[in-house]
């Protein structure tokens, strides 16, 4: 949606500074209280289900895509290209979205080719789309940080309809395409985008010019528009469901909040709605808890209910909510729906177990964590000391390892995230770090983290804070306008 070069949405510098100043940026989030073995559970990663939804995909794509081609000609090719074209323009949405992600899949190469694949789909440049999306799960709905607040105040009605038919987004996305082509970026995208991918960001925007390229050659070849019925057309004649879907997420909620339970919207929708938007209906869920991976939502939810706001009990519902509230702030901008809050009518489950110790470090740097018995296999814990903050792993195979307890994209704390292999996977963004040499694996984490030696004695668990190491392997590449996340959080602060 386009905005004002002065309107407050805008990420410069200065919008920015504003919500770091009130301590919205990068900030502590609610989160409600979940079984760690539960949690563990559902964060449980398996190719199947994706590979069976993603083949169902495929193939709705291929016979509908296959009858337009017979019917061409004829007044019913409408009807196979108006399926087409919402699967192709519109669901390719969700499945970008959760490959984003990586947590669709099991397999990273599943992960990344169907995000490739869906983004080219969608109209979304894959690389500058995936720290944009970083960013809106960092700062969630906070005015001048989120690159994808969808419906700014006062909202433009005109710009919202034609987003059904893409008929704004196009152009911008097109001309974004060719300034990425030329090897330039807008003024906002140096603010969330890392100097190191920039030339991935110019070299894929000139991969879908010429794809583009390529599908109106063969039309004009052909003097048919049928390519073009299949290779961007769709994401005008198809876009209609994505807003349909995508703006109950947030519309109308409040902005500037630090619980997703106010600005994000959970709607009961039908078996078939929740297959093609792949369950992102449970959107607090998703934004509270984003490396659940889709289809554990519905058991996630189940779980944690009691602790949120009534969901919608359809489509319906969220619509006679957004319609009447974005109408009001188009006079009164600083309107918004307020969301209630639920009084537990149960106790809330225990939070994940932290250790701590005051005691200080031995002059050989050792410090007593605590019980090893509360570290399981493949398993991390938070270990609190001095005002500073660490992560304590054990491996499948038994090893022992530690580092700082905070992500070095943001403001996260590892223990929370999941292990897998010699890898600790970041709750926040899931970004990916080696947990035997801090290294990071896989972006936005880009700074490795201070490894520390762990030892299990006798069923104590014992750190050496004296004995720290840093990986060469990924320097800190962090965006304009990002602020590199300290190395230790104060106690108290982060989930
Ligand atoms: S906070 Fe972003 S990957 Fe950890």
């Amino acid at each position: 949606m386009s905005r004002n070069a002065d309107s407050p949405y805008i990420l410069t510098a200065a919008n920015s500074a504003t919500a770091i100043e009130q301590g919205l940026a990068g900030a502590e989030w609610y989160t409600s209280p979940i079984p760690k073995a539960a949690l563990r559970e559902l964060l449980e990663r398996r190719d199947g289900p994706a590979l069976r939804d993603t083949l169902l995909w495929f193939g709705l794509l291929a016979a509908s895509g296959y009858a337009g081609f017979q019917l061409w000609g004829t007044w019913w090719a409408v009807f196979p290209f108006l399926i087409y074209g919402v699967l192709y323009g519109s669901t390719s949405d969700s499945r970008w979205h959760e490959s984003s992600h990586g947590t669709a899949f099991r397999s990273d190469w599943l992960n990344n080719s169907l995000y490739e694949l869906a983004s080219f789909m969608v109209m979304r440049e894959s690389t500058v789309w995936r720290w944009s999306h970083a960013r809106h799960h960092s700062d969630t709905i906070i005015v001048g940080r989120d690159p994808e607040i969808a419906v700014p105040r006062p909202p433009d009605i005109k710009a919202m309809l034609m987003v059904f038919f893409n008929l704004n987004t196009a152009p911008n996305y097109f001309r974004k395409l060719c300034l990425h082509a030329g090897g330039r970026l807008t003024d906002e995208e140096p603010l969330y985008i890392p100097a190191s991918e920039h030339p991935k960001v110019f070299f894929k925007a000139r991969i879908y010019l010429l794809i583009y390229a390529a599908v109106i050659a063969t039309a004009v070849f052909q003097r048919s528009l049928l390519p073009l019925m299949y290779i961007g057309l769709p994401n005008f004649y198809g876009a209609w469901l994505m807003p349909v879907y995508g703006d109950t997420q947030h519309a109308g909620l409040a902005e500037n909040v630090l619980d997703h339970r106010l600005n994000c919207r959970t709607v009961y929708m039908h078996p078939i709605n929740r297959y093609l938007y792949w369950n992102m209906n449970y959107h607090i869920e998703h934004h509270m808890f984003p490396l659940v991976p889709y289809h554990a939502l519905p058991k996630l939810h189940e779980l944690v209910k009691a602790d949120m706001p009534a969901p919608y009990r359809g489509l319906r519902e969220a619509w006679r909510e957004i319609i009447p509230a974005i109408l009001r702030q188009t006079k009164d901008p600083g309107y918004f729906v307020k969301r209630t809050l639920p009084t537990p009518t149960q106790p809330l489950q225990p939070a994940a177990a932290v250790l701590s110790s005051s005691t200080a470090a031995a002059a050989d740097g050792w410090v007593e964590a605590g019980d090893a018995a509360l570290l399981g296999k493949e398993d991390v814990i938070r270990f609190d000391h001095a005002e500073r903050t660490y992560a304590l792993y054990q491996t499948a195979g038994g090893g022992y390892h530690a580092t700082d307890g905070t992500c070095t994209h943001g403001r996260a704390h590892l223990a929370d995230g999941l292990v897998k292999g010699n890898l600790i996977e970041c709750p926040k963004h899931n970004g990916r770090f080696d947990i035997t040499d801090g290294s990071p694996q896989r972006p936005p984490a880009c700074a490795a983290l201070r490894t520390y030696p762990l030892e299990n004695r006798d069923g104590r668990l014992f750190l050496n804070l004296a004995r720290a190491g840093l990986s060469d392997a990924g320097e800190p590449q962090v965006p304009r306008g990002e602020q590199a996340q300290p190395r230790h959080l104060d106690r108290g602060v982060g989930a």
